[in-house]
C-alpha cells in the first residue's frame, strides 16, 4: 500500500471544496472495484487498483502530522471472517488526541491509519461470513484505521445498525457508551439512589455516562465542566453541574453533599485522583480511566506528565482496607473478551432503540475540511472544546460544514 499526499483545501487553495460539493476521490467507482476483491466482478474493474482517502498520521506531533492521503492498493482479499465497508462517518476520541502526541501505546506506530470507530455499509463479505450481508448498515470498532473511506475489519467487530440510527450516531455509540456503561454497570455497580461524579460531563463519555445514569432511579450527578456547557450538560441530566475552572469541585461537592459521593469516574489523573478518593463515601468506588491532565496542547507536555505522576494516589493496601472503598481502573482498549464486548453492544442498542441513550454529535467535518480546521484554527482542540462531545469526521458530504465562529 502506498500513500499519496492529497490536496487539501489550504494547500492549493485556487481548488478550494465547497462544503456539500461531492469529494475527488475514487467514490463513485469504488464499489464496483471492491466488489471484485468480494468475488466475482468484470476483469476490468480487477485491473484497476482500489484507491481511497485516508486520514494518516505521518509522525507523532501536532495536528500538522494528519494529513489526508490518497491510498493505492491492490484489490483487498478478504479472509476468513472479515467483511469490507465502506465507512460513511468515523468518530474522534481522546484517544487519537493522545496518539497524536505518542501517548497511546496501543496505536501502532505512524504512518498509520487512525480512528477507533465508525459506521458504514457492507460492501462484500467473505463466504463464511454469514450474519452480515452486502448492504448492512454496521457500527464498526477497530484499535486503528477507521479515518479511512474503505477498510476489511473482523464481521465480529461489526454490530447491524438499528434502522432509526444515523450514520453520524453510529460512529459515535461505541467507544464512549461501552465505557461509560462498563465502568458504571459492570465495575461501580450503579443502583437506584446513588450519587456520581463525572468529570469532562460535556465530552462524549460524560454526556454517555450522564445518560446511562439516568436509565437507573434517583441517581444524582455532579458533572464539571466549563461554565458555557452547563445549560446543555444540566438538560442532559446532570443534577449540580459545576464549572471546576473557577470554582474547587470538592466544596461545591462537599455543600451540597458532605458525606461526598458514592461513584466518582476519573479521566484526569494526577492530583484529581487524589480529590476523588478522599470524595468517596465509605464503600464507594474511584475508577480511573484516563490521565487527561497530561494534555495540556497540541503536543507531548513532559512537565504535564511529571506533574501528573508526581501527584497520583498513591496507598498501601492496608489504608485502602481501613477507607472501606474500591479503587478500579478500566481500559477499553484492554479488553479482549468478545463476548463481553458484543453482550454490552446489544444492550446499548436496545437502550438506543428505547429511546433512553442517543450520541449527541457536536459537529461533522468532512475528510479535506480537518486540515482545514487546523489551519484555519491552528488548535482543533480550541474546536474541540466549542463543545465538541464528538466530532464526526464524514467521508461523504451530506451535511454543511459547521464550523464555531466561522
Ligand atoms: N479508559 C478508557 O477505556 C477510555 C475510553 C474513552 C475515553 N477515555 C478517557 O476519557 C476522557 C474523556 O474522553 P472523551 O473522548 O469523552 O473526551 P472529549 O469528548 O474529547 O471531551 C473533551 C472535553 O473534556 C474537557 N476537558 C477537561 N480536561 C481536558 C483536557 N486536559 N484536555 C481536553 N479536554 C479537557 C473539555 O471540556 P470543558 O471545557 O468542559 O472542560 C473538553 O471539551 C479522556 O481522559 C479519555 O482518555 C478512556
Amino acid at each position: 500500500m502506498s500513500g499519496e499526499e492529497a490536496p487539501t483545501p489550504q494547500q492549493q487553495p485556487e481548488q478550494e471544496k465547497k462544503p456539500d460539493e461531492p469529494p475527488p476521490a475514487a467514490a463513485s467507482d469504488a464499489p464496483q472495484q471492491e466488489a471484485a476483491a468480494a468475488g466475482g466482478s468484470s476483469p476490468a474493474a480487477e485491473e484497476k487498483p482500489l484507491s481511497c482517502r485516508a486520514l494518516v498520521l505521518t509522525g507523532y506531533g501536532g495536528y500538522d502530522k494528519v494529513k489526508l492521503q490518497v491510498k493505492a492498493q491492490s484489490q483487498p482479499q478478504l479472509q476468513a471472517g472479515e467483511i469490507l465497508v465502506r465507512v460513511k462517518a468515523c468518530g474522534l476520541n481522546f484517544a487519537e488526541l493522545l496518539g497524536r502526541q505518542g501517548l497511546y501505546e496501543l496505536l501502532p506506530a505512524p504512518p498509520v491509519t487512525m480512528g477507533m470507530e465508525g459506521s458504514g455499509v457492507i460492501e462484500a463479505v467473505a463466504e463464511d461470513v454469514k450474519d452480515r450481508k452486502v448492504g448492512d448498515r454496521v457500527i464498526v470498532m477497530n484499535r486503528s484505521g477507521m479515518w479511512q473511506e474503505v477498510v476489511v475489519v473482523s464481521a465480529n467487530h461489526t454490530f447491524p445498525m438499528p434502522e432509526q440510527m444515523s450514520f453520524e450516531e453510529g460512529a459515535a455509540l461505541s467507544i464512549n457508551y461501552l465505557t461509560a456503561y462498563m465502568m458504571l454497570f459492570e465495575m461501580a455497580n450503579l443502583r437506584p439512589g446513588k450519587s456520581v461524579l463525572i468529570h469532562m460531563a460535556a465530552g462524549g463519555v460524560g454526556i454517555a455516562a450522564t445518560q446511562l445514569c439516568r436509565t437507573v432511579q434517583d441517581v444524582t450527578v455532579f458533572g464539571t465542566a466549563s461554565a458555557s456547557k452547563h445549560e446543555t450538560i444540566a438538560q442532559g441530566g446532570v443534577t449540580h453541574p459545576i464549572d471546576y475552572r473557577t470554582k474547587d469541585y470538592v466544596e461545591e461537592i462537599r455543600k451540597i453533599s458532605p458525606k461526598g459521593v458514592d461513584i466518582v469516574l476519573d479521566p484526569l489523573g494526577g492530583s484529581d485522583t487524589q480529590k476523588g478518593f478522599s470524595l468517596l463515601k465509605p464503600m464507594g468506588t474511584l475508577i480511573v480511566f484516563g490521565a487527561a491532565n497530561c494534555v495540556t496542547g497540541q503536543k507531548k507536555n513532559l512537565l504535564a506528565m511529571a506533574k501528573t505522576w508526581y501527584h497520583q494516589l498513591s496507598l498501601t493496601t492496608l489504608k485502602l482496607m481501613q477507607s472501606n472503598k474500591a479503587v478500579c481502573g478500566f481500559h477499553l482498549g484492554y479488553i479482549t473478551e468478545e463476548e463481553l464486548l458484543s453482550r454490552t453492544m446489544l444492550k446499548l442498542l436496545e437502550l438506543y432503540e428505547q429511546g433512553k441513550i442517543k450520541p449527541c454529535i457536536d459537529s461533522r467535518y468532512h475528510f479535506e475540511e480537518v486540515g482545514l480546521i487546523v489551519f484555519k484554527y491552528k488548535n482543533v482542540k480550541e474546536v474541540l472544546l466549542f463543545g465538541a462531545y464528538m466530532v464526526a469526521l464524514k467521508t461523504e458530504p451530506q451535511t454543511p460544514l459547521k464550523l464555531p465562529n466561522a
